[in-house]
């Protein structure tokens, strides 16, 4: 299975986001599932702002595009290109200020491209490219947004689910580890045994579901 595994947190060796989205790779292994990797740190590799010349560029059709343009969108082409290849996708962040890291918002901005990641179809609608790949989302939380006060407080999931909905990925999974840091001892160590389990079962979900090009060959075979 070919990964692209992305982690967002501005903390490294202390980041809970981080650690949740390693042992998920790890319960992967486990279950036997053949990992294939491609990683990617948004917080290293920083994808960059939406510019005056991204937002000219990415517009005009692909056959129009100048020299300039198309080296305007080659690091956000080169992005897609790694979502599109992978079989599977790995998101991991904390939520900051209710919402997503920055970074992450920088990588949605790079990968929400027409002709490459959404499809505008001849009958006028918009089709999303990203319909095969397996997602989670793995979020870490300082609070408990599952109950009031923070219920409404959540928007992140929204959002999360809105751009990937745009490109393709219908149904994505969400492990939510919560309340991480605004509670005491015993709620967090709690918070992150559900999340455990809840990956556990994604894991082994993924091991016994086949990816939608093992389902196809299989139907062609039938
Ligand atoms: C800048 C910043 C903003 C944060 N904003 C929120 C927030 O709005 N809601 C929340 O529940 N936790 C918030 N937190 C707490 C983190 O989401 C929480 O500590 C999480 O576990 C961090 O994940 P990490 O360990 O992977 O970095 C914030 C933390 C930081 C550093």
């Amino acid at each position: 299975m070919k990964v692209l595994h992305v982690d967002a947190s501005a903390k490294r060796e202390r980041s809970n986001s981080r650690a949740l989205s390693r042992y998920f790779i790890e319960r992967l292994r486990s279950e036997g599932v053949e990992l294939d990797i491609d990683y990617l740190d948004v917080t290293v590799d920083i994808p960059a702002h939406v510019t005056e010349a991204f937002a000219i560029a990415t517009y005009t059709p692909e056959q129009e595009r100048t020299p300039a343009m198309k080296e305007t969108l080659a690091a956000s082409d080169a992005l897609c290109r790694r979502l599109l290849d992978a079989d599977a996708l790995i998101f991991a962040m904390p939520m900051y200020n209710w919402s997503m890291p920055s970074a992450f918002k920088a990588y949605i901005d790079n990968i929400t491209r027409t002709g490459l990641t959404y499809v505008n179809t001849e009958d006028g609608r918009i089709e999303g490219q990203l319909q095969r790949q397996k997602t989670v989302f793995i979020t870490s939380r300082g609070a408990d947004l599952r109950a009031a006060p923070f219920s409404s407080m959540d928007a992140l999931t929204p959002a999360l689910k809105a751009a990937f909905g745009f490109i393709g990925v219908a149904n994505p999974t969400f492990v939510d580890a919560q309340p991480l840091q605004f509670s005491d001892q015993q709620a967090r160590i709690e918070a992150l045994e559900r999340a455990h389990r809840e990956l556990d079962a994604v894991a082994a979900q993924w091991a016994n579901e086949p990816s939608q090009v093992e389902a196809d060959e299989a139907s062609l075979t039938a």
